[in-house]
């Protein structure tokens, strides 16, 4: 058992390495970069401001009075009356002030710079956090055009897209660093959160609000596909499921619907419709599973599915126990979900 979990950590290292990085240092959307040139002078002014303090100490120390006599004052010193300002002190309130100005305008004009991003033929999405997972619902003027899906989120680069957020259980917080700043998920109230991807690409985001003890494995993917490819991938995201075609992704389905899974998931397509866990009609065309916390590959998927708290304690999803046969069949089902 002990080798079989280190092999899988060792298919881990390698697998995880595709896994996008996570950095709020490289902007790839407008938003971000608004957020990233108020924290590089953010972090001027403080570097600055560290800097002068430091060399004024390290200069109040070098001038300090070293004879014996100086350092314990006499009480006549102390009844004297408050001496005045020194100018030093006027010069470095007046230089805070002017420093803090600064600041607040610059705040300004990032909050101005965020809330200026044309809306304009924006997709339009519903990302509602559950323990721990990222529920995805694609919203459109037409019912018919809707769809859901889970923990992965394709947009198309050079869009505005604007999210709606929702929490169905505790405060979560949707924070993708390359792309946009973060924005809470309140329960009971729908935040709105807008950005746009300037180029194609893969970034992860993560739950960025501390919410359980499986918060750090609340992560997500936006995936930014060039406007054509992403809408050859929504019009397959609406599609239901494809029927199963041989035997043995037919009894995948029938263990599927008698066993746990059915309780949770929906598979559009089929008789199951549970929303408690993530949608999986398209399961095999996303790249991560258990909310990017494995590489969804037909063995992490297996042993995920026979064992979830091994790798998510606490998770909500209960160990399925199955034969190797019904493992078997549902794995081969499980695979047709493109
Ligand atoms: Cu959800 Cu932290």
């Amino acid at each position: 058992m002990r080798a079989l979990a280190s092999l899988l950590l060792l298919a881990a290292s390698g697998a995880l390495a595709a896994v996008p990085a996570q950095n709020a240092l490289e902007p790839h959307g407008v938003q971000a970069l608004a957020i990233h040139d108020l924290w590089r002078l953010t972090l001027l002014v403080c570097t600055l401001v560290f800097a002068a303090v430091l060399a004024a100490f390290l200069y109040a120390i070098w001038r300090a009075p070293r004879s014996k006599e100086q350092t314990a004052p006499d009480i006549a010193v102390l009844d004297q009356p408050e001496p005045k300002l020194h100018r030093p002190v006027v010069i470095g309130m007046a230089v805070s002030v002017v420093l803090l100005l600064v600041l607040i305008v610059a705040d300004f004009v990032t909050e101005r710079r965020l809330a200026h991003l044309p809306l304009k033929d924006a997709v339009r999405i519903e990302v509602t956090g559950h323990l721990w997972w990222w529920g995805v619902r694609y919203l459109d003027d037409e019912p018919a055009r809707m769809f859901n899906t889970a923990n992965e989120i394709h947009v198309p680069a050079g869009k505005p897209v604007i999210l709606k957020l929702n929490s169905a259980d505790v405060i979560h917080s949707f924070w993708a660093p390359s792309l946009h700043g973060k924005k809470d998920l309140i329960p009971g109230r729908t935040a709105l959160l807008h950005f746009r991807a300037d180029k194609p690409g893969v970034y992860r985001g993560q739950c960025a609000e501390f919410c359980g003890f499986e918060h750090a494995l609340m992560a997500f993917t936006v995936v930014a596909d060039p406007p054509e490819q992403y809408e050859a991938w929504a019009a397959r995201q609406r599609t239901p499921a494809p029927a199963p075609s041989t035997d043995l992704q037919k009894q995948g389905l029938a263990v599927f619907m008698r066993s746990t899974c059915a309780m949770c998931h929906a598979i559009a397509g089929t008789e199951a419709g549970a929303r408690l866990g993530p949608d999986l009609t398209h399961l095999a065309s996303r790249s991560m599973i258990a909310s990017g916390t494995l590489p969804n590959t037909p063995q992490y998927l297996a042993a995920w599915i026979l064992d979830p708290q091994r790798f998510k304690k606490g998770a909500n999803m209960p160990a399925t126990p199955l034969s190797s046969t019904e493992l078997n069949a549902l794995m081969a089902y499980l695979e047709t979900l493109k």
